[in-house]
């Protein structure tokens, strides 16, 4: 039995020096040394032993257990630490790779220049305004002295949800509902950002594009507060040496009416194929309000006066950042955007 015992020993050691992973040396302990291991199974013959025999090998099987229970506890230490070394090197970072930057968005040119638009005219002391997309007749046109045949609504060919009801082709409704609000308290002295729908489309024109409106009323404003503010503004979004200039136009609801040009930003006046050899860029329409709109609006034309005008956003963008095509504005290709 004492060599059965060390012929176990021996072919156990070799055994456990070949384990190579925690989970080899935890099943060596369990064939060897579990209920029933082969250790256990030899000390079952125990019985059939003299008494004298007894003790002597029950010391050499403690001693066998004792030394294998060693030999494991040691090896399943070295094993662990390997198996911690190989995972914390398999899982290492390489921190000298470059990183994945998080792309951050940024502002759309348009939305800029409407901001800065509302900056400059909120230093003027004007507030902001805003109105539905979705416009009744009325207030897109009736309310603002185009009547249903009225010729002038060839100019604005419309996207009509209902004959009453159209998509705006203009911001200018929102004269005739910040009138119906206010009226008839003075002063009323506005701006309006928004959406406007046409049914154009090409490289000029966009079926939606964004005006800002304009609208002042008081006592005793006259043409020159016009002039004196689009000039001021003119100034502050393209440049102190900026001049405007005003022709004469016509809007169903300004009288008189004036279309508003700038010098070229491009060839400040000379003359380049940006402003066709002219010198001026036109931005925007204007006028002093009607006096049939400001009755429409609950206001009396016989003491109050006022002015309006309406300023294409995408005509502004363009030449304030040199853009050739408006359709570059819409198509959100991420190329053309990063240039902002
Ligand atoms: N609503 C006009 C347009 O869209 C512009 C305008 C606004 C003209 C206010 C005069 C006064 O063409």
């Amino acid at each position: 039995m004492q060599e059965q015992l060390r012929a176990l020993k021996e072919k156990a050691e070799q055994e456990l020096q070949a384990c190579q992973k925690v989970e080899d040396v935890q099943e060596f302990r369990v064939r060897y040394l579990g209920k029933k291991g082969e250790l256990t199974q030899i000390l079952r013959g125990m019985g059939q032993l003299s008494p004298e025999e007894r003790p002597v090998v029950g010391q050499l099987a403690n001693e066998v257990r004792d030394s294998l229970e060693g030999k494991i506890a040691q090896l399943l230490e070295t094993l662990k630490v390997k198996e911690l070394e190989q995972r914390l090197l398999s899982e290492s970072i390489d921190i000298t790779l470059p990183g994945t930057a998080a792309e951050i968005g940024r502002q759309h040119p348009l939305s800029m220049v409407i901001e800065e638009i509302e900056e400059i005219f909120m230093g003027m002391g004007f507030t902001i305004e805003e109105g539905p997309e979705i416009e009744l007749d009325y207030y897109n046109f009736e309310a603002l002295n185009i009547p249903k045949d009225h010729p002038a609504r060839d100019m604005q060919d419309s996207f009509y949800l209902t004959p009453e009801v159209l998509l705006r082709t203009h911001t200018s409704p929102v004269q005739a509902r910040t009138m119906e609000k206010t009226k008839p308290h003075v002063p009323v002295k506005i701006i309006v950002p928004g959406k406007v729908y046409r049914r154009d489309d090409d490289a000029t024109h966009s079926p939606m594009f964004h005006q800002v409106e304009g609208l002042m009323i008081d006592k005793n404003i006259r043409f020159s507060d016009l002039k004196g503010v689009l000039l001021n503004f003119a100034r502050q979004m393209f440049g102190a040496d900026q001049k405007i200039r005003l022709r004469p136009s016509f809007f169903p609801f300004t009288e008189p009416s004036a279309e508003v040009d700038i010098s070229c930003v491009m060839c400040k006046g000379v003359g380049c194929r940006t402003c066709s050899q002219t010198g001026w860029l036109e931005i925007l329409g204007a006028g002093m309000v009607h006096p049939r709109v400001l009755e429409m609006g609950g206001y009396n034309p016989e003491e109050v006066t006022g002015f309006a005008f309406g300023m294409g956003v995408e005509r502004v963008a363009m030449l304030k950042y040199g853009i050739d095509d408006m359709r570059l504005l819409f198509e959100n290709d991420v190329r053309f955007l990063r240039q902002f």
